[in-house]
């Protein structure tokens, strides 16, 4: 078609391994109330990772990434909020935007999104391949990629003064470590809080509990290179991973942490989280595990305790609400999010970011596309 725009995008077909390849897939223009957005920041989060090391399934072939910030460079019919040149941060989670959780604050409910089937939430696709065959956009988003088409309400508008590569982070790892903590946990200033797993997410989360006052702030990783990123970060101290992390965090806390987070993704931390926490605290599932693992809790201790668990879904974020105050909290100086990057690449290096993460070497990193 005249108006399909040629794309570059890292796409992962399943038939190589966990590598991702660099192809010219084909856009399709956008329709009513959607937009086109020139990618600008795209960052490697570890829920592609998931995918790519064949931990979840998803339609195959995938145009990868999902934490993205752009400029809009076209829109559809019908589209009243944005403008071309405008900056945006793309939300990944797109739902409806009608049901009863979508207008009560809780659009990460809805249970019409079909962004973790890699469509659109009109159930299609704006990929396609030579040949015509259709390709998938990963979380709704397709992110790694020149350019991508998204509903409008998909595509925030942030102040210009934000960088790309930290605009884009708000997108996922920032956004949901910020959600995490205030929407999820709503944490208060003064609770003590455990963060397990100082990687993207978790040092997001660790910068936003230090915004909402908490304290002592204990970051818990395997790496000591995270751990100095996670007191860069805000935390006031730093752990490594253990079979006796319940007895030091007591030590530390006098009696267990008031909330702890998981930010890895791992069944065996999971599992160890409501040790981490005293009495009628909270522990936050943030990290998602490969499909089917099961997490086993004592439920006598639970209940005796009063412990809550909280599942956490992108930071329970509205994001026309929450990525604006992310924005501001940054501009301010208040959350400090470039710390989060530790390595700006291109597109062609994506599957050597992807080993640094499976290596544990990187906080963030971000691909960044030219203007
Ligand atoms: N709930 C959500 O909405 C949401 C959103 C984004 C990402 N996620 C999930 O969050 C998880 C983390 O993503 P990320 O991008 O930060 O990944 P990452 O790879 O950057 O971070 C993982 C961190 O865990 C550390 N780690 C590994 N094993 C450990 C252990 N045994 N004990 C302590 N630390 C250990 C690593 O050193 C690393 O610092 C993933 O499962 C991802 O899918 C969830
Ligand atoms: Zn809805
Ligand atoms: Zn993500």
């Amino acid at each position: 078609m005249a108006d399909t725009k040629q794309v570059q995008a890292a796409v992962y077909r399943g038939d190589n391994g966990d590598r991702l390849s660099v192809e010219t897939l084909g856009l399709a223009a956008p329709q009513h109330g959607e937009v086109r957005v020139a990618v600008r920041a795209a960052g490697v989060c570890g829920s592609d990772r998931h995918v790519l090391d064949g931990e979840w399934q998803v339609q195959l072939p995938a145009v990868m990434g999902h934490e993205a910030a752009g400029v809009v460079e076209a829109v559809g019919p019908g589209v009243r909020g944005l403008g071309i040149g405008d900056h945006v941060v793309i939300a990944w989670h797109q739902a409806c935007q009608r049901c009863g959780e979508c207008t009560s604050g809780k659009p990460w409910a809805c249970t019409r999104a079909k962004s973790n089937d890699s469509l659109l939430p009109d159930g299609t696709t704006r990929w396609s391949e030579a040949d015509g065959s259709a390709a998938f956009p990963y979380l709704a988003t397709g992110a790694m990629a020149e350019a991508i088409v998204v509903p409008e309400f998909a595509a925030i508008k942030i102040d210009e003064r934000v960088p790309f590569d930290v605009a884009s982070l708000i997108g996922c790892s920032v956004g949901t470590g910020y959600g995490a903590v205030v929407n999820n946990a709503r944490v208060v200033a003064g609770e003590a809080a455990v963060v397990v797993g100082a990687g993207g997410v978790g040092l997001s989360i660790i910068s936003a509990l230090r915004l909402a006052g908490a304290t002592p702030i204990i970051a818990v990783d395997v790496s000591e290179a995270k751990l100095r990123e996670a007191r860069r970060a805000g935390a006031t101290h730093a752990m490594m991973s253990g079979a006796d992390l319940g007895e030091r965090i007591a030590e530390a806390t006098d009696g267990g942490a008031d909330v702890a987070f998981e930010a890895i993704g791992r069944v065996q931390t999971m599992q160890q989280l409501p040790e981490l926490i005293r009495p009628g605290g909270r522990a936050v599932f943030v990290g998602l595990p490969p499909e089917g693992q099961k997490v086993e809790i004592d439920g006598l201790l639970l209940a005796y305790d009063g412990k809550t668990i909280i599942g956490s879904n992108y930071g329970g974020l509205v994001p026309a609400r929450d990525f604006p105050r992310v924005a501001s909290a940054y501009l301010s100086g208040a959350l400090p999010l470039d710390e989060l990057i530790s390595a700006r690449v291109r597109l062609d290096d994506v599957n050597e970011a992807f080993d640094a993460m499976r290596r544990g070497e990187r906080t963030r990193s971000v691909i960044l596309f030219d203007a």
